[in-house]
């Protein structure tokens, strides 16, 4: 069975999906899952950049070491090299799923959070990243459940 490779989407990729990332990449492999997990952004401003120094202060609080992850752009090739896209807000969504071309692709991607809600983008107030780490986190803990049981 190859490895499973699961992508979150933000906009930026420095503040949502790289905590992202790291939470679920950390809770995959306590449980033992093989999984291969990245992040990219749909905007490509940072790109080759760590995460924002307060995802990155927020996630080692809660010890999660994110800091030698690197921002990417997404790219329609992604549709196909990865298993599930996990996308931060429906903003995002929007974006990723104009580039797809066939429900192939399109069945990968769906929000990351359940129930239709957006994970917050924290990038203009400070005081938003504990709360949305925890948002994250909650969610990164269900999703791996899931994802075991969907991926197989
Ligand atoms: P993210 O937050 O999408 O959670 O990484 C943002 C980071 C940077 C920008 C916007 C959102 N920006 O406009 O540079």
């Amino acid at each position: 069975m190859p490895k499973k490779k699961i992508l979150m989407v933000c906009l930026g990729n420095i503040c949502r999906s790289p905590l992202a990332e790291g939470i679920v990449r950390q809770l995959a492999a306590d449980a033992g899952l093989n999984w291969e997990i990245a992040s990219a952004g749909t905007g490509n401003w940072h790109v080759g950049q760590p995460a924002d120094k307060r995802s990155i202060a927020v996630a080692k609080s809660y010890g999660y070491d994110i800091s030698k992850q690197r921002a990417q752009h997404f790219n329609s090739s992604m549709l196909d090299e990865f298993d599930q896209i996990l996308v931060m807000d429906k903003n995002n969504l929007r974006d990723v799923l104009s580039l797809a071309e066939n429900d192939d692709q399109r069945k990968k991607v769906s929000l990351f959070l359940s129930e239709n809600l957006d994970v917050t983008d924290p990038y203009f107030d400070d005081q938003l990243f504990d709360p949305v780490f925890q948002t994250i986190e909650d969610r990164a803990k269900k999703l791996v459940e899931e994802l075991k049981v969907k991926l197989g």
